[in-house]
């Protein structure tokens, strides 16, 4: 048992689940525990260092503070991070709804949770804490009514909004597992999803409305669920109202909510529980469905939201991602309402109606702590620093970016132009499987230093490694500064990942095995002289485009479909404003009558339909061959010299199983211009 003060000051430092009151929530008391922080010091480098000393002390108290529990947990972890097993908080049992509405109804129901920033300016809706509690418990009482029940997949593809905040919480409210999928995928990207988890039910809207144009959520729905025959229900909610085709499985959602009562009894949810799903890219096959549970999750996205963004109580926090990515997840929804926070909802783009639109929300809801994407940076830069100045960001605190690379042109605009030199800027890294924020700047931390465009310092009970080449035969940690080598995490943390839905064996293989007793992330990076991480890029087959995460093997899959298609390789090539985007080499059959304008015409619209339109490469290139090696591995690292122009310069070429290959493909590379 620790000294009462020192768990005193660790909580005092970490602030209560509603940090500006002061008060704590009612909370049943995790007495069964056994861990009581032998807290040493009040630092933050000190409580960093407990966290990875002493994780169980660390996260034990802060579990059984930050979280309302309706049953304690009496083991804070058991993992066995070789196979990939990861339980937190095993024994103890609470709801994630709970945590994120009816304890805060309970002290503030006319608090307001959700701003609602429509696409047209000017016409947005606030939700109080009471109001979206009663939303969620029709929701959840609908679901139940159709037949939803506990552990049952439910697909939600809708665009940000009150509706699609209260299906994902009317989830866990009655221990479904939400599985959004971003309304930006195709019907067939749709479809894959549904089928792989076998969703019960999947919620939409008739349409979505961003940047003044119409989308027609619902068609993409019928047309996905004609191949998804685990789907019984299909619940519509209103956005625009006007009338689409109806199906034989809709049930319009506010009608059949409006007949529920506006009390739901939560589920008790074990720990280790699913609580989401969400499909993402890897380097190899189809996306996969990445498992997170509950309290771990819940209590990882809460405190990183707390101290990343240095948040109190009160502050309007605004992360313009969409719900469809695992950002909307941790904060939009789940950090910020555990917290008990004003979130807001951003359903428009960063140029419409204008360039101003960000600062211009910023003006009018008083956003605290603005939280967005380098793509959109990269982009409102281009345009006259007027479009930033003419409105008054005096609410703003701290800003941050997310999802992709930050270069140093758009964290100095960032910085200095928006934040007006005086907010500080955090380059979070994190990802799907890590749940919340891994690495980034301290802004709560006095006087920290913040580099630009750099994640730099671990968050608590994150212990980053970087690791060497293994086939050296060296030690795998690289110890030391100033060193380069891949990302590993080397300590169970409780937001991470519990594995891939139905594939535990690829979690294991994808996360584990490289490095085994450690989790690797697939990226680089740096540790500067100081010992600060700054990430330098993936190191397998999966790119970045306007920070949406994509395997170029899903692409060439879809490439390889077209029958005048028998081989593609696809990479990623650098973009100033979205980061990267897809580059095809395409081989196309021997065939004098072939039309060859037809044909990649032909594949852009296969790749848009049956993935997104963003995955559409912006180059296609004809070639006679792929490079190979002589095991036939096409050696992308020479397509991707060849695509950046930098052919005079290949490297090692000497596994090339025929070297007249590469020339080829040079000169179809010239000859193109
Ligand atoms: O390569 C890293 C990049 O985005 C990947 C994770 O993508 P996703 O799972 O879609 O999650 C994005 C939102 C958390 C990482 O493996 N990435 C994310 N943040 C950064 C980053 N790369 C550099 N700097 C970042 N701050």
């Amino acid at each position: 048992m620790a000294a009462r003060g020192s768990r005193t000051a660790l909580l005092r430092l970490l602030g209560r689940r509603d940090v500006a009151s002061g008060r704590s929530a009612p909370r049943r008391r995790c007495s069964g525990a056994p861990v009581r922080a032998p807290l040493a010091g009040r630092s933050y480098a000190d409580l960093y260092a407990l966290s990875v000393r002493d994780p169980d002390a660390f996260w034990g108290s802060v579990a059984e503070d930050k979280l309302t529990w309706s049953r304690a947990f009496e083991r804070v972890k058991d993992c066995d991070v070789e196979r990939g097993r990861i339980g937190w908080f095993l024994g103890g049992q609470l709801n994630v709804s709970v945590n994120c509405l009816d304890v805060h109804v309970a002290r503030h129901p006319d608090r307001v949770a959700l701003i609602w920033e429509k696409d047209e300016p000017g016409t947005e809706v606030r939700v109080t804490y009471r109001d979206l509690l009663e939303t969620t418990c029709r929701l959840a009482n609908a679901l139940k009514r159709h037949g939803i029940r506990k552990g049952d997949r439910v697909a939600i593809y809708m665009p940000v909004s009150p509706m699609a905040v209260a299906a994902m919480l009317a989830c866990a409210r009655i221990g479904a597992v939400h599985m959004v999928v971003f309304a930006g995928f195709s019907s067939e990207a749709l479809a894959g999803r549904v089928q792989d988890a076998q969703c019960k039910a999947l919620i939409t809207c008739d349409q979505g409305v961003r940047g003044g144009r119409v989308i027609n959520l619902k068609a993409t729905v019928d047309a996905a669920v004609k191949s998804c025959p685990s789907v019984q229900h299909v619940f519509v909610a209103r956005r625009t109202g006007d009338r689409v085709p109806p199906g034989k499985l809709d049930v319009p959602l506010e009608e059949a909510m409006a007949k529920e009562p506006a009390e739901c009894v939560p589920e008790a949810m074990g720990s280790e529980e699913p609580l989401f799903m969400l499909y993402t890219s890897g380097s190899t096959g189809k996306p996969k469905g990445i498992v997170h549970t509950q309290a771990g999750y819940l209590l990882y996205a809460a405190l990183t939201h707390q101290y990343v963004f240095d948040y109190h109580a009160g502050d309007v926090f605004g992360c313009v991602a969409d719900i469809g990515w695992v950002t909307g997840h941790s904060y939009v929804v789940y950090g910020p309402l555990c917290n008990g926070a004003t979130t807001v909802l951003f359903e428009s783009t960063p140029v419409y109606p204008d360039p101003g639109r960000y600062w211009e929300t910023v003006q009018r809801l008083g956003i605290n702590q603005f939280y967005g994407a380098p793509t959109a940076i990269r982009l409102l830069l281009k345009y006259d620093d007027s479009w930033v100045k003419k409105y008054d960001r005096s609410s703003l605190k701290t800003l941050g970016s997310v999802g992709e690379p930050i270069n140093r042109e758009a964290w100095e605009w960032f910085y200095h132009v928006v934040g007006e030199s005086r907010c500080p800027l955090v380059d979070t890294w994190w990802q799907t499987e890590t749940g919340g924020v891994c690495i980034a700047p301290r802004p709560s931390e006095e006087g920290a230093e913040i580099r630009a465009a750099m994640a730099m310092r671990p968050f608590f009970g994150i212990q980053p490694s970087l690791m060497g080449d293994k086939n050296y035969g060296l030690s795998l940690v690289i110890t030391g500064n100033d060193v380069s080598g891949a990302l590993c995490i080397s300590q169970p943390w409780p937001g991470m990942a519990r594995t891939i839905y139905r594939d535990h064996d690829r979690f294991v293989d994808a996360y584990f095995k490289p490095y085994p007793g450690h989790y690797f992330t697939g990226d680089g990076a740096y540790r500067t002289v100081e010992g600060y991480y700054q990430i330098t890029g993936r190191m397998d087959d999966v790119i970045n485009i306007s920070g949406h995460r994509l395997g170029t093997a899903e692409i060439e899959d879809v490439l390889d479909e077209h029958p005048e298609v028998p081989e593609a390789a696809v990479i990623g090539i650098s973009h100033d404003i979205k980061g990267e985007v897809p580059f095809a080499f395409v081989v196309l059959k021997e065939n004098d009558s072939l039309d060859q304008k037809a044909v990649l015409e032909e594949l852009r619209s296969l790749v848009a339909t049956k993935i997104a339109r963003y995955a559409v490469p912006d180059h296609f290139l004809v070639v006679k061959r792929l490079p190979k090696t002589r095991s036939g591995k096409i050696m992308r690292r020479i397509l991707r010299k060849v695509a950046m122009g930098e052919s005079e310069n290949l490297g090692d070429v000497s596994t090339l199983d025929d070297p007249s290959a590469v020339t080829e493909v040079i000169q179809a590379f010239i000859w193109k211009g």
